[in-house]
């Protein structure tokens, strides 16, 4: 047991006095040491993360309201369950833990979604973080590290996609990501808050343990949808589109290993706590993979035939997504480790037929 030792105290009842007595605070781990708060840390990338803070000696509390999230994806530290639209909830939390930063992944994240009701997406993603970080300055906490995607980029010009490249999003989704980066840019300027935006291509991959993994309902990402196929949870799995401008006509993108993505949150989080400045990096492989390729890997690795239907384009759907991950490697000395796709797929592979939840 951990205590604060604030020395002798006269103890004095209606003013007589009683004699002296040792006082100390005890217990003070939980209020005082300073801790990582991590929103969205029971969903998919958010608990893989929460994961690597722990290994790495940080103390966690993981605060998510479970609509996408599960309880048993959070493996340690404290779960608060609450909505970020709760501001008198938020405020009770930085008022019991001392946090030195925030890792901001909770938000919804289906395009289609984004598309059809716009507002559940401003209004979580936007006005949710605004909560945030109203509270944030309330408590005087200034490190940030933002879940941020490739869809601020649109329909790309130029592949490799490089930070610079124009912003230009093609969909709600990627709008409410622009607009939280842009938030991000005037509070600091404003508030001096710090923060890391992280562009995430296709997070892909499961703990190696398959004590985590993927699990949304309804999965809309491929990896997952092709090897619910492969274990007979799915019948078959819809292949948008097969006339693009690509090798084999089908849709290339950049899948990184989600534990490669906590990688570059620990490394973000040591770059703010040395004081670095702000940043926003792309994450992701900078090698893209074909909607076929993927599935041929998965057949080979699962020895299952996987059952395809082909369907049309999907609206929005770029033919290449690729990025230049080079500023990643510069600024945050990150690099991936789990870069292979059969690495990446047979990680997936174990956790689909391990599931927890
Ligand atoms: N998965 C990807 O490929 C990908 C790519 C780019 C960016 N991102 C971003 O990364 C982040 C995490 O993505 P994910 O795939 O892990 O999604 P996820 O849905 O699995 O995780 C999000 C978590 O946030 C929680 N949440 C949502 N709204 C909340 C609220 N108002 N209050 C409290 N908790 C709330 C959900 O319950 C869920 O546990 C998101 O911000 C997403 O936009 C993901």
């Amino acid at each position: 047991m951990k205590y604060v030792y604030l020395g002798l105290r006269s103890l004095r009842l209606s003013g007589r006095y009683l004699g002296f007595v040792d006082v100390r605070i005890e217990n003070i781990e939980d209020r005082w040491m300073k801790k990582v708060l991590v929103t969205g840390g029971a969903g998919y990338i958010g608990s893989h993360i929460v994961k690597a803070l722990l290994e790495a000696g940080d103390e966690v509390v993981t605060f998510d309201n479970l609509s996408e999230g599960h309880r048993d994806a959070v493996v340690g530290g404290d779960l608060v369950q609450g909505d970020l639209s709760d501001g008198p909830l938020l405020q009770s939390l930085f008022s019991k833990y001392e946090f030195d930063a925030v890792m901001h992944f909770a938000a919804n994240c289906r395009v289609g979604e984004s598309v059809k009701d716009p507002e559940k997406y401003y209004k979580n993603n936007v006005c949710n973080l605004l909560n945030l970080l109203a509270v944030m300055r309330r408590h005087h906490v200034n490190r940030m590290i933002f879940s941020s995607t490739a869809a601020v980029y649109g329909n790309p010009v130029k592949v490799p996609i490089e930070e610079l490249h124009p912003l230009q999003p093609i969909n709600p989704y990627g709008f409410t990501k622009l607009a939280v980066e842009n938030i991000l840019r005037d509070y600091s300027r404003a508030y001096g808050l710090i923060s890391v935006s992280l562009r995430y291509f296709n997070a892909a991959g499961a703990d190696p343990m398959a004590q985590l993994g993927e699990s949304h309902d309804p999965e809309t990402h491929l990896i997952p949808r092709v090897l619910a196929v492969a274990s007979g949870r799915l019948a078959e799995v819809e292949v948008f589109g097969t006339d693009y401008p690509t090798e084999d006509g089908t849709c290339i993108r950049d899948y990184i290993h989600v534990n490669d993505l906590a990688l570059a949150h620990l490394a973000a989080l040591k770059h703010l706590r040395g004081g670095g400045e702000n940043l926003i990096v792309n994450l992701g492989n900078s090698r893209g993979y074909s909607v076929k390729e993927i599935i041929k890997c998965a057949e080979r690795i699962t020895q299952k035939k996987i059952r395809v239907v082909h369907s049309s384009r999907r609206e929005g759907d770029p033919p290449v997504l690729v990025c230049d991950n080079s500023q990643a490697r510069r600024q945050l000395h990150w690099q991936p480790k789990i870069s292979s796709l059969d690495e990446i797929i047979q990680t997936s592979w174990k956790w689909e037929q391990n599931r927890r939840y």
